[in-house]
């Protein structure tokens, strides 16, 4: 059994990695806390509070924390993500409201509450993450475990020409939080997801042909050829909203010339956090820049202890995107089934 506490910025890619873990039987995700990144906090809580009811999952805390970066303005990101989050998906309003709870006292009551329990993944800003660990720096030792959607160590940036968006967005926070984990056993330190692999995790039109047909809903057909905002006919829900808001990321990527792919970094987060896809790891001492103009959000990692500095981080080295996208497919696919059959 995995008991996962998440940090999201919903966000598409967030958004099927809340599907995939709701569709794990093995996982029990004891809270959501909500960060400003993609769009704004409050309305990546909604986004969750949608989903979670969608999914037949209602009673799941829905937090939210802070709503601006520790020490810079808040930037997000409608054209990657759409208007609200979740691509060209509408959500019907959620019935269950957002938790009364600050997102730092989430992170910090639950983790105290149940100490080496719960996994950690955040896979938005470290914004809340950095506050928590300000509150109660034991949590390092609290957490079983953490896994963070973020940065990108000798790759280029998805942000700047070196920063990745998560840690872009609030490097300060990233800085506070690699800062935290300085000097920890090595199985203590965070499994830090960055760009270099999460890239590899690349959707293309067949999964989601491949998700329909999991779901045994009819073939569903996103494809570059089609009109920009053409919306899904799938009769199963599940479907229709994945499709709708993966459309979208898609357009967004094509836009970039990266090709009509989506990058699902977080859904790769989400699989890993709860060992269900392989990984190999290397320890590395992580650092973020937060004074220079050009550099700002860039993270380095020091792989050869060449500044003397005990590790604080385990970045992922290599993946394996197609056992990746299995299981995400087969997973989704039987719950998109249940939720049709409803
Ligand atoms: C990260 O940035 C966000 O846009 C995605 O949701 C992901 O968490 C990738 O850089
Ligand atoms: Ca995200």
């Amino acid at each position: 059994m995995h008991t996962v506490l998440m940090d999201v910025d919903t966000g598409i890619d967030d958004a099927l990695a809340l599907v995939y873990l709701l569709s794990r039987p093995e996982v029990r995700i004891q809270a959501i806390t909500c960060t400003a990144g993609n769009v704004g906090a409050r309305q990546v809580a909604l986004n969750n509070l949608s989903l979670l009811e969608l999914c037949g999952r209602p009673g799941i805390e829905v937090a939210v924390g802070a709503e601006v970066p520790l020490e810079i303005p808040l930037v997000t990101t409608e054209e990657t993500h759409g208007p609200q989050g979740i691509g060209y998906a509408e959500l019907p309003a959620p019935a269950q409201a957002i938790s009364a709870r600050h997102a730092v006292d989430v992170w910090v009551d639950e983790a105290r509450a149940h100490p080496g329990e719960l996994t950690g993944l955040i896979t938005g800003p470290l914004t809340n993450f950095a506050l928590a660990l300000r509150r109660e720096p034991e949590l390092p030792r609290l957490l079983k475990g953490l896994v963070i959607m973020g940065g990108c160590f000798n790759y280029q940036g998805n942000t700047t020409p070196t920063a990745e968006w998560n840690v872009s967005v609030d490097p300060h926070a990233a800085k506070e939080v690699f800062e935290a984990y300085r000097g920890l056993p090595e199985d203590r330190l965070p499994l830090v997801c960055a760009l270099e692999t999460t890239e590899l995790i690349e959707l293309r039109p067949e999964h989601l042909k491949r998700l329909a047909e999991a779901a045994g809903a009819p073939p569903e057909l996103v494809l570059p050829e089609q009109p920009a905002g053409r919306r899904s006919r799938s009769p199963n829900p599940l479907v229709a909203c994945l499709s709708d808001a993966i459309r979208f990321y898609l357009e967004f990527h094509r836009q970039y010339d990266q090709g009509y792919v989506a990058h699902m970094h977080d859904a790769f987060a989400a699989c890993a956090a709860i060992g269900r896809t392989p990984v190999r790891a290397r320890l590395a001492t992580v650092d973020v820049e937060t004074s220079s103009a050009l550099l700002m959000g860039t993270t380095v990692a020091d792989y050869r202890g060449l500044w003397g500095l005990p590790p604080n981080a385990r970045i992922v080295a290599s993946n394996d995107p197609d056992q990746c996208f299995d299981e995400l497919i087969t997973s989704v696919g039987a719950l998109a089934r249940r939720i049709g059959q409803r």
